[in-house]
């Protein structure tokens, strides 16, 4: 691979245990550890080069240039990359998601993890894993958590030491998430403003103190491989998010009708015996958790409730990764 121009993937992920509320917002260091698993059947492709001569950084997401704010945190990302490797060029990078970005599924995580390792590498630098980890956190909170492959805890409450590390590898536990998308919409407010207004609702403080039980339960149900113990624990935390979101000032409503009906499915197939679990990121897509061996019964379900544009079945994916191809 030549120096200045590198691509890498990476695979979103989907947290457990939820990221929602930062002790430092200029450095997104959470107010609470977060634990994830990426999602092999989506993947972020992202080419960077740095070229002399260049006036300004040019950035394609998806086939069309980024403006605004969405090339603003791109362009604050490669001077990270710059003040590093101490270099002054201007970059091209062309960004490609298999995915919808901008509706809760996490296109910003696997966007900066892809970005951060393409960018270091590209400007000739050779970061270790917690060091990418690190940077892809400055550009994202959740984006550190795609960094390690499978299942991956981010802590750590100061900047060097706020990284997300592997809890367990892609082939330990074989689970299926079936992504369930009910629209296509960019969603209205981003999780970056979210996280800003936290501090607002009068359950906050609740859900962070109930996060360190929900998390040593999540832990231990995926070392035994436990959905029965997993799921509950998730669906917990994930309700406890949106119950902050919805009474943060502003309040963000992030559900649509299909959301809920997405839940009540979910709730009432599991009564009759099947092992399935939800939770939702800052969107109104559901993402449900079984076992490989349910997955198709539960998508041909999800495929029969109103309202439902598309399944993704995915299931552990890897951590971010240098390919041998270029997008330009
Ligand atoms: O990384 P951010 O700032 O987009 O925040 C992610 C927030 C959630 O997706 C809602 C939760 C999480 O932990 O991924």
């Amino acid at each position: 691979m030549s120096k200045g121009k590198a691509t890498a993937v990476a695979n979103p992920n989907i947290a457990f245990i939820k990221y929602w509320g930062n002790a430092d917002d200029a450095l997104n260091l959470p107010a609470n550890p977060s634990l994830s698993m990426n999602l092999a059947a989506l993947t972020t492709v992202t080419t960077v080069e740095f070229r002399p001569g260049l006036p300004s950084d040019m950035v394609t997401i998806d086939g069309q240039p980024a403006e605004g704010h969405a090339l603003e945190r791109v362009v604050q990302h490669l001077d990270r990359v710059r003040a590093l490797a101490e270099i002054d060029e201007k970059a091209r990078v062309v960004s490609q998601n298999d995915f919808p970005a901008g509706t809760g599924l996490a296109s910003s995580a696997s966007a900066f993890a892809a970005l951060s390792l393409a960018a270091t590498r590209a400007a000739g630098l050779l970061l270790n894993e917690a060091e990418v980890s690190r940077l892809a956190r400055l550009g994202s909170g959740s984006a550190c958590r795609s960094v390690p492959a499978g299942f991956v805890q981010w802590d750590g409450d100061r900047d060097a030491t706020s990284f997300a590390r592997q809890v367990a590898p892609p082939d330990h536990w074989d689970l299926r998430d079936l992504v369930t998308i009910v629209s296509h919409q960019h969603k209205q407010v981003g999780s970056h403003h979210g996280h800003e207004i936290v501090s607002t609702s009068p359950f906050y403080a609740a859900r962070l103190a109930a996060v360190p039980g929900l998390l040593a339960t999540v832990m231990s149900g995926i070392q035994q491989r436990d959905l029965a113990n997993v799921g509950p624990a998730i669906e917990a935390d994930a309700l406890a998010m949106h119950g902050v979101m919805m009474t943060s000032d502003p309040s963000l409503l992030y559900w649509e009708e299909a959301t809920v009906a997405v839940l009540q499915g979910v709730r009432a197939w599991r009564h009759s015996g099947l092992g399935v679990f939800f939770t939702i990121d800052a969107g109104p897509n559901v993402h449900c958790f079984c076992e490989r061996s349910d997955a198709a019964q539960v998508e041909t379900r999800l495929r029969n409730l109103p309202g439902i544009q598309d399944v993704l079945v995915s299931g552990p994916g890897g951590g971010v990764r240098l390919v041998e191809y270029y997008l330009f």
